[in-house]
């Protein structure tokens, strides 16, 4: 098919979609919060009491982002029961790409065989994969697409300072992809979206150093400034505030109140924070899922929607 000459009918109404398969894949090698305690001065019960994580995933240093998209999008595909050739958009929301360019979508797209798919990189940090799955879904719902990967990638050791022990204790490495398709069962379609950006937060998390404000040089290298750096407190506080904010939002606009909605995705203590009673309802800590091994991924949300799934693939 060629996608230049489909375009969307301005006058087509916007049609159902659905999440019809979820993969992921992290790398096999674990490193542990005891290995951490030899490599900064942290404990196990430190960590596990603030993030909730016991161990992440780590690439070997011959694997790059594309080879763990590429995993994930073969697992969702067979998940799906498509094939490369059915995909005709591909997003990859990463802040690890394996070089500027080209995208890591280009090397998802040879790597899959996808011959028949356009598609590019998103930035958007932690917010890359439901960036990538709200992106994938307009392709679909406009018409002009059949079947999308959104794909969340990223290997974070890579730029993550293991001297750093705010930071290195927080991260891993891993992928999740979803085929994106029209809804069969208008019951179990993507019903909204709520996304929000505010720059002005932009110093609490960043990597100065590396683009065109502060490009590489030996001075760079010497001071360290290729490696994520966050103020940890203020990037919780705005999390915390603005998921119950959102979430409340989105479900009060959508009419929903439990028990119809049942569970939430988050990292474990902005689970736990964000849905304290208050003005918000009660959530069941059961239910809003949250996962130790997948660690700060960003792209960790697919990782937390396996609890979710009727059929999940392996990885
Ligand atoms: C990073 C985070 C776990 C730190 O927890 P916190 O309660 O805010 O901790 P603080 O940064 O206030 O530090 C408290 C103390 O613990 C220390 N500390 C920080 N990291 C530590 C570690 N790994 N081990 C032991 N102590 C540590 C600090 O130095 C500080 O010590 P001090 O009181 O003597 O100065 C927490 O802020 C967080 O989860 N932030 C959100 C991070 C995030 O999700 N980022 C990714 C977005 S996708």
């Amino acid at each position: 098919m060629d996608n230049t000459t489909r375009a969307g009918d301005p006058g087509r109404p916007l049609r159902a979609v659905q999440i019809s398969s979820l993969g992921t894949y992290v790398p096999p090698r674990v490193l542990t919060n005891s290995q951490l305690e030899q490599m900064v001065d942290t404990s196990d019960e430190w960590i596990l009491k603030r993030t909730g994580v016991r161990e992440r995933h780590i690439a070997d240093d011959d694997v790059a982002t594309s080879d763990l998209a590429i995993e994930a999008a073969r697992r969702a595909m067979a998940g799906a029961g498509v094939t490369a050739a059915d995909i005709e958009f591909l997003v990859v929301g990463t802040t690890t790409p394996d070089t500027f360019f080209p995208s890591t979508a280009c090397l998802v797209q040879d790597g899959i065989g996808a011959t028949h798919a356009w598609g590019f990189d998103l930035g958007a940090a932690c917010s890359g994969f439901t960036y990538s799955v709200t992106t994938a879904m307009q392709m679909v719902a406009s018409g002009v697409h059949e079947h999308a990967l959104a794909i969340g990638a990223d290997v974070m050791s890579r730029i993550i300072d293991y001297q750093d022990r705010t930071t290195c204790v927080i991260f891993g490495d891993g992928a999740g992809a979803v085929v994106v398709s029209p809804a069969k069962d208008p019951e179990l379609r993507i019903l909204d979206f709520a996304h929000e950006v505010d720059g002005s937060g932009g110093p609490a998390l960043r990597m100065p150093a590396g683009g065109s404000r502060l490009p590489a040089s030996h001075e760079t290298v010497d001071q360290r400034l290729h490696y994520v750096h966050q103020d940890g407190a203020a990037v919780f506080k705005f999390a915390v505030r603005k998921t119950s904010e959102i979430c409340r939002r989105i479900l009060d606009r959508n009419g929903l109140r439990p028990p119809t909605w049942t569970s939430s995705c988050h990292t474990r203590r902005t689970a736990e924070l964000s849905w304290r009673p208050r003005e918000i309802w009660t959530c069941p800590k059961k239910k809003s899922s949250s996962i130790s091994t997948a660690s700060g991924t960003r792209p960790a949300r697919p990782f937390r929607w396996r609890w979710r799934m009727p059929s999940p693939t392996s990885g």
